[in-house]
Parts: structure tokens; sequence; C-alpha cells
């Protein structure tokens, strides 16, 4: 009875999209795929027998439809990452944030939303355990057709290019084993460009410009991006336009998009493209590279230029040229467009990074002595629910049991946040465990300070919001300081995302408006930051209006 009701509300509140917006239907058919790759045969998780995925192409305005059916044998869902998701926080994603998984055996789900005022790169994935390794593909959105102009000049072509990571394993067997010993997962055996560890090919015409996509979406790695003999001007950054900046490399943290236009006017000839890790932990020593091919058309061959030039790539550990980068980009200020809010309301100090919990009965491989790694912010390790998601619970208007609104807007203890000295401390080092968020009401602006801390070695952990882009005012090094740090804020053009890369040991300062209701989950896209508990979530209250209360679930919400 309950369901049939929020089903017939449902279909009453079905709006109509605008004349010229399309539809874009797809049907997502998870499952088993074997595939061949680094000299082994494996089965892999993957949508409709491809990998990486389909790509989803739309126009600001459309209506995305995807119907998602789960044959593999594994728990599933999709998120969007980086779509806004206004009014339709069920077609968000995140397990046991925004709905309950979709079960193997067949089950499915529908995710519906629209696509409206974003343009640029984005992309999809899977939001339970390890699977987005090889459940994830780009999402595409161009400008309306009426206004079929970028903020640039138009590129002669375009291509996609999806970093990921690879494992010789299931990525599921590699998350047991993490959980069972409370330790960092495995380190994948390579990094790949469309799902290929080497091979990938690109063809241009010389005189050209091409408008490069670029998606990180490896689990663990931050990466810089270069191709040899050329440059580029990044023009978007999380489907955010941005000022033309010009550079050589592009620097992505997991989760985050660049658009950048790359000019092919180099001597006709073959050149390699190189994704590399950047790695921002003092001790790590693990890095790779992976390599595709950048090929001129025509006059490769005749003028016999067969040197395939390697770029020369930053070093592994050069948190210089990432921290350049990141700092560098700014907002571009559009007519009509929003710009950032000058009020605030609430404003939160969060701390973040990793910890220790003591380990549990079921880490049957876990070191008792030292305890289980975990992550936490604020000192909140965050659980996610196991009978119910967050959003259903705030439906239902009862969080009891589910969780607690009582997310803390400054870190218990005050402490020498980036002192590296603090990691044998104890209780600095211990996190507690809950499911705490942090209520807002309806169009609150909210300010939030993030902060890095060195317990157990400082990072630079990409932090990704769900449901808003927001804007990131300043970034900087060790702790943060009010009376210093708000002379540099950026408070005329600052770039827009959903991902920040904020520098390890350091802070950034971000800014969005709370204007659609929901739970929205905050949390390190390093994927095994999750599992450990660095996240939290904001509930949003609904608005005043009609056409500010979040609508009911679609009739087919998978049930826990
Ligand atoms: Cu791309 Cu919550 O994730």
């Amino acid at each position: 009875m309950f369901w049939l009701a929020y089903a017939l509300v449902f279909l009453g509140c079905l709006g109509l999209p605008p004349a010229d917006a399309a539809v874009v239907e797809h049907t997502f058919s998870v499952g088993n795929l074997t595939i061949d790759r680094l000299g082994q045969r494996q089965v892999i998780t993957a949508v409709n027998g491809q990998f990486p995925g389909p790509m989803l192409e739309a126009r600001d305005g459309d209506a995305v439809v995807v119907h998602v059916v789960n044959y593999s044998p594994y728990n599933i869902t999709i998120h969007w990452h980086g779509v806004l998701q206004r009014l339709s926080g069920w077609a968000d994603g995140p397990s046991m944030v925004s709905q309950c998984p979709i079960r193997p055996g067949g089950a499915t789900y529908t995710y519906r939303f629209n696509v409206t005022g974003q343009e640029g790169t984005l992309w999809w994935h899977a939001h339970v355990s390890f699977l987005r390794a090889t459940v994830y593909g780009a999402l595409l959105i161009r400008p309306e057709p009426d206004r079929p102009h970028y903020p640039f000049p138009a590129p002669y072509g375009e291509a996609t290019l999806l970093l990921g990571e690879w494992w010789n394993a299931s990525v599921v067997d590699i998350e047991r084993q993490a959980m069972l010993t409370g330790g960092p997962p495995n380190n994948s055996v390579a990094l790949t460009i469309n799902g290929m560890p080497s091979g990938y090919e690109l063809a241009v015409r010389h005189g050209e410009t091409y408008l490069l996509r670029l998606v990180n979406a490896a689990l663990s790695y931050q990466l810089f991006f270069k191709v040899a003999g050329h440059v580029f001007t990044v023009v978007a950054a999380d489907a955010c336009y941005t000022d033309p900046y010009n550079t050589d490399v592009i620097v992505l943290a997991p989760g985050q998009t660049v658009d950048a236009l790359m000019h092919a006017n180099a001597s006709p000839g073959r050149y390699c493209m190189a994704a590399q890790v950047y790695q921002s932990v003092a001790n790590a020593t693990y890095t790779t590279t992976t390599t595709g091919l950048l090929r001129y058309e025509h006059g490769a061959e005749a003028a016999g230029m067969s040197t395939i030039m390697m770029p020369s790539m930053p070093e592994f550990k050069d948190s210089a040229t990432a921290q350049d980068f990141y700092g560098s980009l700014t907002g571009l200020l559009r007519d009509g467009k929003p710009t950032v809010p000058l009020h605030v309301d609430t404003r939160m100090l969060v701390t973040y990074g990793l910890g220790i919990a003591p380990c549990m009965p079921t880490q049957t491989l876990c070191n008792r002595t030292r305890g289980s790694v975990a992550a936490s912010m604020n000192n909140v390790s965050f659980q996610l629910p196991k009978a119910m998601s967050l959003l259903e619970a705030r439906m239902r208007g009862n969080a009891d049991g589910v969780y607690t609104r009582d997310f803390p807007d400054r870190p218990p203890v005050m402490f020498d946040f980036t002192n590296g000295s603090m990691s044998s401390n104890r209780s600095v080092m211990l996190t507690s465990k809950g499911t705490r968020v942090k209520r807002l009401r309806f169009n609150t602006t909210v300010e939030v300070v993030l902060q890095n801390t060195a317990i157990l070695g400082s990072e630079n952990h990409p932090l990704h919001l769900h449901g808003f882009n927001f804007y990131v005012l300043a970034q900087g090094a060790g702790n943060f300081n009010a009376r210093t740090a708000v002379r540099s804020y950026n408070l005329v053009n600052p770039q827009q995302r959903n991902t920040v890369a904020v520098p390890a040991g350091g802070w950034a300062v971000i800014r969005f408006t709370a204007d659609n209701p929901g739970v929205w989950v905050m949390h390190c896209h390093l994927d095994a930051h999750l599992p450990f508990g660095l996240a939290m979530a904001f509930e949003v209250d609904d608005g005043p209006t009609p056409d500010t209360v979040l609508p009911p679930p679609p009739p087919d919400y998978p049930q826990c």
C-alpha cells in the first residue's frame, strides 16, 4: 500500500521535458565478461559486455533514462559522477546512501534524471565495493541544440580518454583481502587508457584542434598526463568551464575530469601520450606509467618520421607541478550563470585523513595490537547503514537506527593537524564510528575548510561531493589559519568542481549552496578510503515551494 501510494504520486508528478529536450535512453546489462589483458584471461564485471562501458551522450536539458539489469554475481548500483541530480536524489547511486543495491539474478532499477545547466565531461561508475574498477564509462554533456557553441573555438574533433587501473585478479577478492587484514588493498598492476594497458591510438590531422575529454577513473592514483611535443589549453574541469589555461601537463585525481584543447601542430609523426602516477605520500615508492600513441594521419610515413617521442614526465612525487595545476584553474564567468555566493550561513572545519580503529571480529587477519586502518572526517569514521538507505530513512521521516544528525562542525580536539609526530599519539589516531550527517536547511550557503591530518601520513585526498558543484576558494599547505587564508580567497572567479584534490598536509576551502534537497555523501575518491570511513553526508531539507521538495521515490526503487 505504502509503495502503491508513492507510485501513484510519482506518476502524477512526472514532468514532461521541454519541447526541444530529448530522452536519452539506455539499458545497462551488468554481467560477467571474460577478457584478456596482460597475457591473462579473467572474468570481470562489465556493462553490456563492454570494457570500459558504453558512453552516454546527452545535451544540456536532456532527460536520461538508464534501465540497469543486474546479471552479475554482486550487488550493483550506478552513480552518475558529477550529475547534480536536482530533485532526483533517488537516481544518484551510492549504495546505502541513496538506495539499496540492485540484487544479483536479474533485478532491475531504472535511473531517471535530467542533465540541466551542465556541460562537459562527466562519467558513471559502480558505487558499491570496488566494482567501479571495471564498471565505468564516460557521460558527455554537450551544449543545448539551439546554442551549439562552446565558449571556445569549436574543435575539429574530440577524443574521450578514460584513465583506469588494472588488476590481474578479481577486485572483489582484492577488497575482501584488504577488509580481512584491515590494511590497504594490493596495488594494481597497470594503468589503462580506455581499458588498455597499452596500444591505445589517437589519429589526428595536422593543423586541427581536438578536444580531449580526460577522466581519472583509477581507484587509487592521481595521474599526470602528457603528450610528447604538444601543449593543451584546459577549458573545463568536472564539467565546469574554466578560463583557458595553457599547460603541457594535465593533473587529475580519481573522480576528476578535464576538458582540454590540443592543437595538432607538431611536425607530422608519431608521439607518445603517457599517464603516470602522481604520488603524494611521503614514503611511497610505487609508480607506474601507461602509454598510448598520437599519430598524424598523413605525412608520418611519407616524411619518414617513425620516431615515437616519449614526453618527459614530471617526477612521480612532483607535488609542486600537481599543485601548480590544481591551483591555477579559475572559473569562466558567463552571462546569466551563477557566481560564488558571498554570504555564508554555515561554517565548518572538517579534518580528515587516516586513523585506526580496533579490529572487528570479522577482520580475521587484522593485527590486534596495531588495529585496523580506518579513516575519518572530524574523527567520525563513516559507517554505511545496513537495513535502509539514508535517503529512504529521510523520506520516511524517521532516522532512528539509520543515522544521527550530529556530525560535528569542528574536530573534537584541536591539535597540530599536519605535524607528523602526532602519528604516534594513539588518542589522536583512534577514530569513532558512526553514521552521522550534517543537516542543512534548504538554500543554506555552506563554507567548509577541509583540513588534511598527518596521522599515518598525509596524502592528497580527492574529496568528492555528491549533488552539488562547489567553488574552491583557496588551498594551501600546513594548518589552515583563517586570518591569513581569507586574504587568498578567490571571490571573483573561483573554479567550480565536484572533486577537490586537497594538498597533502594542507587544506582547501569550498563553498556551495544547499539548494538540492536530499542526502548527499562527501567522500574521498581513493576507493579504499570509502570503506575505511573517509566520508560524511549532508542532509538537505526540502524547500518551501512544491518545486523545491524532493519527490517520492520511483516505484521500482530497490528494497534491502
Ligand atoms: Cu565518483 Cu561517490 O563517487
